[in-house]
C-alpha cells in the first residue's frame, strides 16, 4: 500500500525515475499553515547536493504545491504536493533485472511483479521515494506544533562511532547541535569521527549504517489508540516504512530484557502540577499511550546495499553465477539523509493518532 494513516491520511507517488515524486495529504484541518519555504527547509536536510559524503545524484527537489492550498493555509482539499525527477539516468539499472543487487529489492520484485517492473534507480524501492513523506511530516510537524508537541531525529551511531547525547537536553537543544554538521548528530566531537568512517567506507567501495533516534516531547498523556493502533504499533509501522530500516526500539528497548522490574520501573513524580518519571525506560509510551515524558525511538538502518565492490550474484535468465559491480550513484552511507525522513514519518504517526483522539 502506498497509504498511511486513517485521520492524517497520505498517499506518496512517483518512482525514482519516473517523471515526479510526492505525496497528496487527506485530512489536515482547513486554516492550518502551510509555510512553502519550511518544507523545503526539510527537503533540503534530505537532498544529498552539497553534502561531501553523499551520493553524486544532482538535483533541486524544488517544492511545487499542486493543490489544496489557498492563501498559505489548508483549505480542506487534500494538499497534493510534488518534486520534480531531473537527474535521470537509466542505463545503470537495465541489468539489475537479470542480476539483481544483494541486499537490494530488486529480486524479490522482479519475481513479485515480472521484468515489466520498472526499477530503474530502485523503482518504488528507492530512497526517493521518502520526498513525499518529508513533506508530510513537515505538514504535520506544523499541525503538532501548535500543540506545543516538538519532534527531533538526529544522528546517534555510524558504523562503530557512537554520539554522545547531551544529558537533559531538550528538543530545541538538539535540533540545533545536530544541524551544525553533515552528518546530523548533536554530538560535535563524535560528528568530524563519523564523517572519517563514511570517507573510509567509500574509499573502500563500501559503505556504513547506523542509528537514528527521533524524540517527541510534549505528547499530551493518553494520546494513542487502544491495542493494534497503539502509539509503539503505529510509530513502528511508518519507521518500518522506510527502505533500509532494520530495527526499532523504544525507551530501553533491548536492553529491558536484561533489567529487573525494580530497575526498569520509572518511579512517579510530582512536578509542580504535573506528573512525571525519575527515568524514562519506558520511552515516553505505558500501554501503547503517551506518558508526558519524552518518545524515545532508536531506528537502525543497514549499510547501503548499492556498493562499489564485486558482488556475488545470480543471472535469473541464464540461471548462472555472476559476479555483479553496481553503477549508478548510491550513498555510502544514507544515516544522515534518512534522520529528516524519520523525523517526519514519526511526526505522520503522531498526527494522526493526535487528530484521532481529538489532540489537535
Ligand atoms: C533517503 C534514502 C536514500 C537511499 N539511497 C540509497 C542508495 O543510494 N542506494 C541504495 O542501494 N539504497 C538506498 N536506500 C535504501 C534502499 O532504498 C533499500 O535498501 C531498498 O529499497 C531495499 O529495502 P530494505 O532495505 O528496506 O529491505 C536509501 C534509503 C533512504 C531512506
Amino acid at each position: 500500500m502506498m497509504s498511511f494513516g486513517e485521520r492524517f491520511r497520505i498517499t506518496i507517488f512517483g518512482s525514482s525515475h519516473g517523471p515526479e515524486v510526492g505525496v497528496t495529504i487527506e485530512g489536515i484541518p482547513a486554516g492550518t499553515r502551510i509555510d512553502p519555504e519550511r518544507i523545503q527547509a526539510d527537503l533540503d536536510r534530505r537532498r544529498p547536493v552539497g553534502r561531501r559524503l553523499a551520493t553524486r545524484r544532482q538535483e533541486e527537489d524544488r517544492l511545487v504545491l499542486d493543490s489544496g492550498v489557498t492563501q498559505g493555509q489548508a483549505d480542506g482539499a487534500p494538499l497534493r504536493a510534488h518534486v520534480t525527477n531531473e537527474d535521470v539516468r537509466r542505463e545503470p539499472y537495465d541489468r539489475l533485472k537479470e542480476t539483481p543487487r544483494p541486499g537490494h529489492a530488486d529480486y524479490p520484485a522482479r519475481v513479485r511483479y515480472g521484468t515489466g517492473a520498472d526499477l530503474s534507480g530502485g523503482g518504488i524501492f528507492s530512497g526517493r521515494m521518502t520526498v513525499g513523506l518529508v513533506i508530510a511530516g513537515s505538514v504535520a510537524k506544523t499541525l503538532l506544533a501548535a500543540r506545543g508537541i516538538d519532534v527531533v531525529g538526529y544522528t546517534r551511531s555510524i558504523g562503530t562511532v557512537d554520539a554522545e547525547i547531551p544529558p537533559g537536553a531538550d528538543v530545541p537543544q538538539l535540533r540545533e547541535r545536530s544541524r551544525t554538521n553533515e552528518v546530523g548528530t548533536p554530538d560535535p566531537v563524535a560528528s568530524s569521527r563519523m564523517e572519517e568512517a563514511i570517507a573510509e567506507a567509500r574509499r573502500d567501495g563500501d559503505s556504513l549504517g547506523g542509528i537514528v533516534e527521533v524524540r517527541i516531547d510534549h505528547v499530551p498523556v493518553g494520546l494513542g489508540e487502544p491495542f493494534f493502533d497503539s502509539l509503539e504499533s503505529t510509530i513502528a509501522h511508518v519507521l518500518f516504512s522506510v527502505p533500509a530500516v532494520k530495527a526499532v526500539e523504544f525507551g530501553a528497548g533491548f536492553a529491558a530484557a536484561r533489567m529487573r522490574g525494580s530497575e526498569h520501573n520509572d518511579p512517579f513524580v510530582w512536578v509542580g502540577s504535573e506528573v512525571r518519571t525519575v527515568t524514562n525506560h519506558a520511552g515516553g509510551i505505558l500501554g501503547g499511550l503517551a506518558t508526558g515524558m519524552p518518545i524515545v525511538v532508536r531506528v537502525a538502518v543497514k549499510p547501503t546495499s548499492s556498493i562499489a565492490r564485486p558482488q556475488q550474484t545470480v543471472n535469473l535468465t541464464t540461471r548462472s553465477a555472476e559476479t555483479l559491480v553496481v553503477t549508478g550513484r548510491h550513498d555510502p552511507c544514507i544515516v544522515p539523509r534518512a534522520v529528516v525522513v524519520l523525523e517526519a514519518v514519526a511526526a505522520i504517526a503522531i498526527a494522526d493518532l493526535a487528530l484521532r483522539g481529538g489532540y489537535v
